[in-house]
């Protein structure tokens, strides 16, 4: 075979498929598990917004849009964007995309050259792609630690060290994948005042899960005095409204919008046109199944971290936001014999028939931060109570 490229041979993956193919083989022997792995809701996407795509379609708007998508979506994304945050945000600002995660790699093709040496700092334990995507593109992955003690978020001092004429981009993400932790208005301000100090450094702000907020308000690092100006806001239909199959996301600043427009008509040439109509209905129409899905998920976490947090050798901070339980087993690993997260998970899933993600399927584990594994809890509350029962008894009955 030709050789392959080392951009594609540094590309990474989210391991989350790999566990899945594990689980579907599993329960295609017949096996019954009881599966935390998926991020998605676990909600039908509200009706009214099923509406609105069938009337798109039914209508004759399905051909391709410009690139930065629909006015309609453009207007109605940066009210939604700029209310949520106080801020004054154009249309123009504002470019669609085939969901949130493609702004990731537009914003690291934007602001770093491949083998130059740019740095990306970014959280750890954190969404694979970040750092897929940073090697891929040639940049310099510089982890930023994300810290138990702290409620998962990482020391500013940290970051202020971390930071060098190199650094071209910081990536944040509050509500956060996998911990579920929230970065608070101080967080915010501590990471502003660092970065004031060093204007060449952007901020990719992944607010994917901004409306699952369970414990305060949620802040945005571009609500912040003079953040916005350097600061992409990505956010989308996936999360919020439960669409992530319909392929949504909008990103908005004003400098970069235009070249974000560049990278859409050379990859996806347009959002589908169906699912831009369908987001428009999102954001303008009735907010109550989205709000009903919050409250809904808000239920589920009181219930697994009550649960989790009564099983052996487990303990489970409150995640402030998104759907996601981020307990520590170190002392469960240590009962069971198992060397690590990535062991105990495998066995709990083949033993007990319970799938959770380990925290290296989130990048390199933190040193000195102990074991942890990740429950999406986006599942029904009898999932929720039959896996953690079984995950209980697999412990005791394996401790030495
Ligand atoms: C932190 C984070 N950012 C972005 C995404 C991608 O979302 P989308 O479905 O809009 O591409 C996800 C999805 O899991 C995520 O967890």
């Amino acid at each position: 075979m030709p050789a392959l490229s080392q951009r594609t041979n540094a590309l990474g993956t989210e391991n989350a498929f790999v566990v899945l193919a594990e689980v579907n083989a599993l329960q295609r022997q017949g096996k019954d598990i009881v599966s935390f792995c998926i991020g998605q809701p676990d909600f039908p996407t509200p009706a009214n917004i099923q509406d609105a795509a069938i009337a798109a379609v039914r209508g004759g708007k399905h051909g391709y849009t410009p690139s930065a998508g629909i006015a309609e979506l453009r207007e109605a994304a940066a009210r939604y964007l700029g209310n949520m945050r106080g801020l004054n945000i154009a249309p123009d600002d504002v470019v669609i995309g085939a969901g949130a995660k493609p702004f990731i790699a537009y914003m690291i093709l934007c602001c770093t050259d491949h083998g130059a040496g740019d740095e990306v700092i970014y959280p750890v334990p954190g969404f694979p792609i970040y750092e897929s995507q940073i090697r891929a593109h040639g940049a310099v992955p510089v982890p930023i630690y994300l810290r138990e003690q702290r409620n998962f978020a990482f020391d500013p001092d940290e970051l202020a060290q971390k930071i060098t004429p190199k650094t071209k981009l910081l990536i944040l993400n509050s509500p956060q994948n996998p911990t579920g932790g929230i970065l608070t208005r101080q967080n915010m301000e501590d990471i502003a005042s660092i970065l004031r100090k060093h204007p060449q450094v952007w901020v990719y702000a992944d607010d994917i899960y901004c409306r699952l907020v369970y414990d305060g308000k949620f802040v945005s690092i571009a609500e912040l005095p003079d953040m916005y100006e350097r600061t992409v806001i990505s956010d989308g239909a996936s999360k919020t409204w439960a669409m992530t199959g319909w392929r949504l996301g909008f990103a908005a600043n004003k400098a970069l919008a235009p070249h974000f427009v560049r990278w859409v008509t050379n990859t996806d040439s347009c959002a589908s046109q169906i699912s831009q109509w369908a987001a428009v209905e999102a954001i303008n129409g009735t907010q109550q199944h989205a709000e009903a899905m919050r409250e809904s998920f808000l239920a589920r976490r009181n219930l697994i971290v009550g649960l989790l947090n009564q099983v052996p050798g487990v303990s489970c901070k409150t995640p402030g936001g998104a759907f996601y339980a981020w307990p520590n087993v170190t002392e469960a690993c240590r009962m069971i014999g198992a060397k690590d997260s990535e062991q105990f998970r495998a066995r709990l899933l083949n033993e007990a028939g319970v799938a959770v993600l380990a925290d290296i399927h989130f990048g390199a584990r933190v040193p000195d931060e102990g074991q942890h594994v990740r429950f999406s809890y986006a599942a029904s509350n009898e999932a929720i109570v039959k896996g953690v029962e079984r995950m209980t008894d697999f412990i005791k009955k394996n401790s030495k």
